[in-house]
C-alpha cells in the first residue's frame, strides 16, 4: 500500500474471533490507541492528510468515530460534529435507517451541526458493510453539507462496503486493511 506507516498501524490491531457473536472477526483498536506511538502516528497520517484542504467541520460516528475525529477536528482547528444512534442526540434530529447483517440500526444527527455548502470530512474506525458510513453522509448530504471524504481506520474490503461507499459517488480514505 502506499503508505509507509500503515503497516505499522495494521501490527497494532488486534483480531479477535467470533465477538460480539460466533463468525466475526472484530478488529479490536484499543491497543492501536493504547499506544502512544502509534496513536500519534496515526492522527498526523489524518492530518497530513486534510492539512491543505479546504474544511468546515469534521463529523464522527459513535462510538469509535468520536475518538478519531475529536482529536483530527482540534488539530485541523475546525469543529466537530457528532452522528449517533437512535436516541442520544437532545435537540431536534434527522435520522436515517440502514441494514445491517442482521435487522437495521439507524443514525441521527442534529439539524443544525451543519449548515448547506458545508465541506464536511467524515470520519469512522472502519467500514465492514459500509451501511454506517452510506448512512452517515447522506445524514449529511440532507443538510445541504459536502462530504469532502469519508475516512476510517480500517477497510474490510472483502464485506464488499467500501466498493458500495464508492459506488455513491463518497471519496473514501483508509489506512490499511
Ligand atoms: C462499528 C464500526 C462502524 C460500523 C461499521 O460500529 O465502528 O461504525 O460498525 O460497520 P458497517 O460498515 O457494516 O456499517 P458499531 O456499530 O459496532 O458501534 P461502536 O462504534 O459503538 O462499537
Ligand atoms: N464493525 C462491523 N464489523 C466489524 C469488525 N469485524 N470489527 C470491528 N468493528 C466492526
Amino acid at each position: 500500500d502506499a503508505l509507509p506507516n500503515a503497516n505499522y498501524i495494521r501490527d497494532r490491531i488486534r483480531t479477535v474471533a467470533d465477538w460480539p457473536q460466533a463468525g466475526v472477526m472484530f478488529r479490536d483498536i484499543t491497543p492501536l490507541l493504547q499506544d502512544k506511538k502509534t496513536f500519534r502516528l496515526l492522527v498526523d497520517i489524518f492530518v497530513h492528510r486534510y492539512m491543505d484542504q479546504k474544511l468546515d467541520v469534521v463529523a464522527g460516528i459513535d462510538a469509535r468515530g468520536f475518538i478519531l475525529g475529536a482529536v483530527v477536528a482540534y488539530e485541523l482547528n475546525l469543529g466537530f460534529v457528532p452522528i449517533r444512534k437512535k436516541g442520544k442526540l437532545p435537540f431536534n434530529t434527522i435520522a436515517e435507517e440502514y441494514e445491517l447483517e442482521y435487522g437495521s440500526a439507524t443514525v441521527e444527527l442534529h439539524a443544525d451541526a451543519c449548515k448547506a455548502g458545508d465541506r464536511v470530512l467524515l470520519i469512522d474506525d472502519l467500514v465492514a458493510t459500509g451501511g454506517t458510513m452510506i448512512a452517515a453522509a447522506n445524514l449529511l448530504k440532507r443538510l445541504g453539507a459536502e462530504v469532502v471524504e469519508a475516512a476510517a481506520i480500517v477497510d474490510l474490503p472483502e464485506l464488499g462496503g467500501s466498493k458500495l461507499v464508492r459506488d455513491q459517488q463518497i471519496e473514501l480514505f483508509t489506512v490499511c486493511n
